[in-house]
């Protein structure tokens, strides 16, 4: 079966509570929940990980090659600093889809780059949870070739 690896950047284990104004009040279990819902019912199978670290996050990635057929990846506030995780990516030659709650074209202009769009397939962004939903119907619509 298909295994699509989920991975949560820093800061995003506080959904729920931390600025529900632009992140909504859904928790990461919860949105972890109904993405295992979706892919169920898709025959595919998920694997999850939040970190708050980058040199995890850069980790996960590069040993994903041999056990996942795509990423779907929210790095938060690495999306927009971060080489190394851009980087990995690149590396690993695994269709990755980046996807944000929020629209970070909306808000401060710090947000407004993001170093990871260039590698990744495509990106989502301002659905809130249906931003993770559509990015996982995404990356199954890449690993089927559609
Ligand atoms: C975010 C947007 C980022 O700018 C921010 O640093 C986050 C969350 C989002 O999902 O909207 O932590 O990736």
């Amino acid at each position: 079966m298909d295994k699509v690896l989920v991975i949560h950047g820093p800061n995003l284990d506080l959904l729920g509570k931390r600025q529900p104004e632009i992140y909504g009040k859904v928790t990461l279990e919860e949105i972890n929940k109904k993405l295992k819902a979706l892919a169920k019912g898709k025959n595919v199978v998920l694997e999850f990980m939040h970190s708050n670290h980058e040199g995890e996050i850069v980790e996960a990635i590069g040993k994903a090659k041999d056990k996942f057929q795509a990423i779907v990846i929210n790095p938060a506030a690495y999306t927009h600093t971060s080489v190394a995780i851009r980087d990995a990516i690149d590396a690993v030659d695994l269709p990755a889809v980046e996807v944000h709650l929020s629209n970070i074209y909306a808000r401060e202009e710090f947000r407004h780059t993001s170093l990871i769009a260039p590698v990744a397939k495509g990106q989502i962004c301002g659905f809130g949870v249906n931003s993770y939903l559509l990015g996982l119907e995404a990356a199954i619509g890449l690993i089927e070739g559609k």
